[in-house]
């Protein structure tokens, strides 16, 4: 599904939901984690519906992930740095409806 353009020669390690994953260095956040293979970033806080980064420029807040310790950041927006703590955001807590 995901693919990059161009192959970068250097990588940066990041903690990605508490394993050890090497990532294109100078990505955004977003980019780096689907290059891992992971296809959904986040669920829905109130369906559970798996949700996947859209735009990648900032505008439709799909890419939401907890980045060293802050929830809720759009991943998108946000460069990969070495040793950023990583996690989707994984948590239902709407009633499903
Ligand atoms: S992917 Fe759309 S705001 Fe980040």
């Amino acid at each position: 599904m995901f693919s990059s353009y161009e192959k970068k020669e250097k990588t940066v390690t990041i903690i990605l939901d508490g394993r050890s994953e090497n990532v294109p260095e100078g990505v955004s956040v977003a980019a780096a984690v689907l290059s891992t293979g992971e296809k959904h970033i986040r669920v829905s806080p109130v369906t559970g519906e798996p949700r996947s980064p859209f735009c990648m420029m900032g505008v439709c807040y799909e890419c939401l992930m907890k980045i060293d310790g802050e929830k809720d950041r759009q991943s998108c927006q946000v460069e990969v740095k070495e040793g950023m703590k990583i996690d989707r955001q994984m948590e239902v807590n709407g009633d499903g409806k």
